[in-house]
């Protein structure tokens, strides 16, 4: 399995401070943000990572990953000309992946939890897609699944006005060797992208699609607002403080997996 990060977008929300700056290059109390998903990969194990930018942010990203050497990975570079959406990378990325497995990440989404690597090392010999829900308080600026009683899903709907359950979709996914040919295919939504959920609905119309409830001891950020970047830094610095350890720390990561 390889990884892909995708650190595209406008960052409009976060305006004017990425007017300037990648979003995925802010600062989350002492990282920038792009550490926290890339952390996640290697915690999974995945050594070859493509880094999907806009075309103006990709030097900066260079400048301080480079090509990945120095935490014992290979990251390689491909440019997202417009924001097309989300589902857009498969297909950006199907040179890299050359008929493999894929676990895409969102490059402003933050995961903590005990365990967390481990258990997604462990799927990453995915059949079919394998995503994640989460119980949040307001689903409605994700991707949001619906369960029947016996945990199956019945449906995943991309921002719903009224949401049918509370479970959102976080930016983590893992895909079989089709993601990238099933991504081909798909129809642009109403705003113009090509949409995760669109890709998750296609696995799922196949029967293809496994949601795993992400456990309550795990934290799932996701940093796109003003607000929700102040709050993700204040909770690493108040976790790092805490307990000693360091959340994100590549570097860490890479010396405790034997790479460098
Ligand atoms: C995207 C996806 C959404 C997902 C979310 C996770 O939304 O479209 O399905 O739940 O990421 O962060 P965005 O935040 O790009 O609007």
């Amino acid at each position: 399995m390889k990884g892909i990060i995708l650190a595209g977008g406008t960052g409009t929300r976060l305006h004017p401070i990425t007017r300037a700056v990648s979003k995925q290059l802010l600062p989350i109390y002492d990282k920038p943000m792009i550490f926290y998903p890339l952390s996640t990969l290697m915690l999974s194990g995945l050594r070859e990572i493509l880094l999907i930018t806009t075309p103006h942010d990709q030097d900066a990203f260079f400048r301080l990953l480079g090509d990945g050497s120095q935490l014992g990975v290979k990251i390689s570079y491909v440019v997202q000309d417009q924001p097309n959406g989300l589902a857009e990378a498969l297909i950006l990325g199907e040179k890299f992946l050359d008929g493999e497995k894929c676990a895409l990440i969102l490059g402003d989404n933050l995961f903590y939890g005990p365990g967390l690597g481990t258990h997604l090392q462990e799927n990453t010999g995915v059949e079919g897609a394998l995503i994640f829900a989460y119980q949040v308080s307001d689903p409605s600026a994700y991707g949001v699944v619906d369960f029947d009683e016996q945990g199956n899903v019945l449906s995943i709907e991309e921002k719903p006005k009224e949401p049918k359950s509370n479970y959102a979709v976080p930016g983590i996914y893992f895909y079989d060797e089709r993601a990238s040919d099933f991504a081909r295919h798909l129809v642009p939504s109403a705003r113009g992208e090509l949409e995760i959920t669109a890709l998750n609905n296609a696995y799922l119309e196949r029967n293809e699609l496994r949601v795993e409830v992400l456990s309550r001891a795990t934290t799932w950020l996701d940093t796109g607002t003003h607000e929700s970047l102040y709050e993700a830094g204040g909770l690493i610095r108040t976790l790092q403080h805490r307990t000693g350890m360091r959340i994100g720390d590549v570097e860490q990561i890479a010396r405790d997996q034997g790479w460098i």
